[in-house]
């Protein structure tokens, strides 16, 4: 049995006296510090959380671990250094550490043109099939064992407006999907392709076009192409999954781990009958299963 635990947006941050002015530039400090701030309630125990995320694993005995991004409130380097920090503990198992940025690590230009998420993730962003690469260094494709892999994507952006959050799948990127799928080695296995961004928002409907993924559609063409495929996010503070018309498995956005009172995970559990995903929440000390609102990953 195969388990793999898939968390995101823990939103950690630096100390504001940690917040270099040249980061944020003084147009945005007040935006950028309001919007802090008013997040800062919901995270306030994020660090506790992520900790908490260690015992979890062991006790499952979990062989992988994929972070779909925002790891941080502003990108900055600190928050950057503080986050690794915080999940590196949960990167040694068996297969490894598999993960995207969000768009709160590249809240600033600054951060993508330093390529800040890349330098201090770099460990957990090698390829197994290199030669797919097209917009380094993604697509990152990790053969997680003879019949699962993982694929990820970069949706996140930064973007100039303070009211606008959405992403987009770069078109070499969705290129590169493409050839990905096609090769023998992924599509005779089980796949989970991950990203930050939804393709849908809870209810089943598109998020709004200032907060979601502009190309879901296409995103969703592509992946559709194969015929055991999962596609798992972030991005939407809520834990939840759906089926979408033509896609393979299933959607799955972990929501956030440390998001007080909707705290969520999912835990995926694969072998080679079966494909079951159960997720998991907070319950004041430590995250437990909800055995009994597992779904099937794949299929019916
Ligand atoms: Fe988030
Ligand atoms: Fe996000």
């Amino acid at each position: 049995m195969l388990r793999i635990l898939h968390f995101s947006d823990i939103h950690l941050r630096a100390p504001y006296s940690a917040l270099p002015l040249s980061d944020i530039g003084p147009k945005r400090l007040l935006g950028a510090a309001n919007l802090a701030l008013r997040r800062e309630a919901h995270f306030r125990e994020a660090s506790r959380k992520v900790a908490a995320l260690l015992p979890f694993i062991e006790a499952q005995d979990v062989e992988a671990v994929i972070c779909t991004g925002d790891y941080t409130a502003l990108g900055t380097q600190e928050e950057l250094r503080i986050a690794h920090d915080a999940i590196e503990k949960l990167t040694h198992r068996r297969h490894g550490f598999i993960t995207v940025p969000g768009n709160h690590d590249v809240y600033v230009n600054s951060a993508v043109r330093e390529r800040r998420f890349e330098t201090h993730f770099a460990a957990f962003l090698h390829s197994d099939l290199p030669e797919y690469v097209a917009d380094k260094p993604w697509p990152v494709v990790r053969l997680i064992n003879d019949d699962v892999a993982v694929i990820a994507l970069n949706s996140a952006r930064p973007n100039p407006q303070l009211w606008r959050s959405s992403g987009i799948v770069p078109q070499a990127q969705l290129d590169a999907l493409a050839r990905v799928l096609a090769d023998e080695r992924i599509a005779s296995r089980r796949v989970f392709l991950i990203t930050h961004y939804a393709m849908r928002r809870r209810d089943g409907k598109y998020d709004h076009p200032w907060h979601g993924l502009t190309n879901a559609d296409a995103l969703v063409a592509v992946a559709s192409q194969h015929s055991r495929l999962a596609i798992l996010h972030g991005h939407i503070h809520w834990t939840y999954s759906h089926t979408l018309h033509g896609l393979s498995g299933r959607v799955f956005g972990a929501g956030s781990a440390t998001f007080a009172g909707r705290e969520g995970v999912w835990l995926y559990e694969l072998d080679e009958g079966r494909a079951t995903a159960i997720p998991g929440r907070w319950n004041g000390d430590c995250f437990v299963l909800d055995h009994g609102k597992s779904v099937a990953i794949f299929g019916a």
